[in-house]
């Protein structure tokens, strides 16, 4: 990091990331990975339920006991914009302007707005900076019958610089090949590095990595994603951060990450999540504004800065 914004170490903001890019100074972030709202046009919710036993019910289940359906919280967020790419466009100006010289971009849309997303950031970085389009497939939930149903997602991959970015093959995880037979024993139990189709689980509903907040993104996704784009000590950047899962993968891959995120609900589910004992947590309106450099000048602290440089929440 080359600024003094914010201070070593892991940040969580909450408020509208814009007002954080703001302060967050040119070339100082290594990786931004984003999975914007993907506007559905209506409200991500997902309802938490517990079943509990109640003779009652007519809900019957294990070993013929019948139980009922106790709702225990919802977490939800806004996904409907009138002008989702007039939302988005601001926003991916500020990543590229973030980014170190080696640095990378991820866009993680669906296909209500990818073509379009694409447009916009090529406009942004330039063609040239595209590199590939990651397809997360996944197979899980209900098939439509009138049309392919859909169960995949696309992360968009742009490099700040197309001829110098990370990109460490030999950190990904391998996966299975699909005739080991053809393959031998050796290579079989190795397992093949992945393309770009990665077959991954969504967060199973049931498992113990579920956080109850609709969208959250599987942790093999980010594992993958940062081992193979980014270098121990890295800074990584999620500015629409969700449950947390970009955190929690930096930090078991020893990366250090900045996440905000405009729902107190998301921070607080990060707040579960992440150490909090080690994890900074701020207030985007708590952000002193950034000072306007002298010209020739280094970048400074804001005065009257807390001791994280700038934040005093
Ligand atoms: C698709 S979810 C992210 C899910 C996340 N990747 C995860 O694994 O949990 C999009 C998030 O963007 C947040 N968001 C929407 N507008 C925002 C804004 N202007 N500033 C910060 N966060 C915003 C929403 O509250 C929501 O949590």
């Amino acid at each position: 990091m080359n600024g003094s914004f914010p201070a070593a170490g892991n940040h969580v903001f909450l408020g509208d990331n814009l007002d954080l890019l703001a302060r967050v100074p040119d070339g100082s972030v290594n990786l931004v990975y984003i999975d914007p709202p993907f506007n559905t046009g209506h409200a991500q919710e997902r309802v938490n339920t517990h079943a509990v036993r109640d003779d009652t019910s007519a809900r019957v289940g294990f070993r013929g006991k019948a139980y009922r359906s106790l709702r225990v919280g919802q977490k939800a967020y806004d996904d409907a914009f009138d002008d989702y790419l007039g939302f988005l466009e601001p926003r991916l100006l500020e990543a590229r302007r973030v980014l170190a010289a080696d640095g990378a971009f991820f866009l993680h849309l669906d296909y209500r707005e990818v073509h379009y997303g694409k447009v916009l950031v090529d406009g942004i970085f330039g063609r040239g900076s595209f590199i590939n389009e990651i397809i997360w497939a996944y197979d899980y939930g209900a098939r439509s019958r009138s049309r392919w149903p859909t169960k995949h997602s696309t992360i968009l991959f742009y490099a700040r610089d197309p001829r110098a970015y990370t990109f460490d093959l030999d950190a990904s995880d391998r996966i299975a090949y699909m005739a080991p037979e053809m393959v031998g024993e050796d290579k079989a139990a190795r397992g093949k590095t992945p393309t770009d189709v990665w077959w991954h689980t969504i967060v199973s509903p049931t498992g113990r990595e579920k956080t109850g907040y609709p969208s959250q993104k599987p942790l093999g996704i980010m594992r993958r994603l940062l081992a193979v784009h980014s270098r121990p000590g890295d800074t990584v950047l999620d500015f629409f951060a969700g449950s947390g899962s970009t955190g929690v993968a930096a930090a078991e891959l020893g990366r250090r990450f900045i996440l905000c995120d405009s729902n107190p609900e998301a921070i607080a589910v990060m707040k579960t999540r992440l150490d909090a004992a080690t994890t900074h947590f701020h207030d985007c309106d708590h952000v002193q504004p950034a000072p306007k450099p002298a010209r020739g000048a280094q970048r400074a602290v804001a005065p009257g800065a807390g001791a994280d440089g700038g934040i005093v929440a």
